[in-house]
């Protein structure tokens, strides 16, 4: 669904390339994990998929249309001075969808995330969880096949995470999407994930290791940590992540330290 081809990218001519010679494959109906020391370029390798950050050398290619890609970013983007409704409605109404339907299927999208009857509130009236849900149902109201994310849950209690996760997870599963998640929290890419891709350190950063998760599909995510092969495989990922920090890098690891 998702290739990517000995992709390097570098800041400006002559800087050290912060990727280099990076290469993926993400299969359709997917769902992958990224982790990775902190700064080695994870968000950067999201930002050339979208076509955000332009790469020095190598190839981006989908095999879907570059409409049907949505995006989960940490922060969400909502604009302040829309309402709720208008904000979920805003990516249909640049698709050419008129006001009315747009914004009739807005609320259909904000019901189905939970959030019935808050069309017409500010985005500072919500809690960082309902942000989070109004950001799922813009992502979802464009209908997408890939999903990419960044940390999305990153900011958010455990509770809130807990719930949001697997309601996005039941979409994730009705609808087939295929995912690139981009996490700090090791535990929670194995539990989501049919395959975990380490990235190497920066600069020149690569896939270091990829890691099948035994585990089939869907999951009931609280109870698959209990499993053997879940808690062989955090093990494996931890010392392999380990390996690629280094006791004594200055460069700090952007994980849950389970062993610390
Ligand atoms: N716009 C930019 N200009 C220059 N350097 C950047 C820019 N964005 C990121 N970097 C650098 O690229 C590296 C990777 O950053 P990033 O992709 O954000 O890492 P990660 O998401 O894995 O923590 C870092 O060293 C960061 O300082
Ligand atoms: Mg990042």
């Amino acid at each position: 669904m998702l290739h990517i081809r000995e992709l390097s990218l570098a800041f400006g001519k002559g800087a050290v390339p912060v990727l280099e010679g990076l290469s993926l494959d993400l299969q359709a109906g997917e769902f992958m994990s990224l982790i990775g020391p902190s700064g080695c370029g994870k968000s950067t390798l999201l930002r050339a998929i979208t076509g955000l950050q332009k790469p020095s050398a190598g190839a981006v290619s989908l095999d879907v249309s570059p409409d049907e890609v949505a995006f989960l970013f940490q922060d969400d983007a909502l604009l302040p001075w829309r309402s709720v409704r208008d904000n979920v409605a805003l990516g249909l109404r640049n698709r050419g969808t008129r006001k009315a339907q747009a914004r009739r299927e807005a609320d259909g999208w904000l019901a189905a995330v939970g959030l019935e009857g808050y069309g017409d509130r500010w985005p500072r009236q919500l809690s960082g969880g309902q942000r989070k849900r109004v950001a799922i149902a813009q992502c979802l109201a464009l209908r997408p096949r890939v999903l990419l994310m960044d940390e999305p849950f990153a900011s958010l209690d455990a509770i809130v995470r807990h719930y949001l996760t697997e309601d996005l997870m039941s979409w994730v599963e009705r609808e087939n999407l295929t995912v690139l998640m981009v996490t700090h929290d090791l535990e929670e890419a194995i539990a989501l994930s049919d395959r975990v891709l380490l990235m190497g350190n920066g600069p020149r950063a690569r896939i270091k290791g990829h890691f099948q998760v035994p585990l089939s599909r869907p999951r009931d995510l609280v109870g698959v940590r209990t499993e053997p092969a879940f808690r062989d495989l955090a093990r494996d990922l931890w010392s392999a992540l380990s390996e690629e920090v280094g006791p004594m890098s200055s460069t700090r690891p952007d994980l849950k330290v389970v062993n610390e």
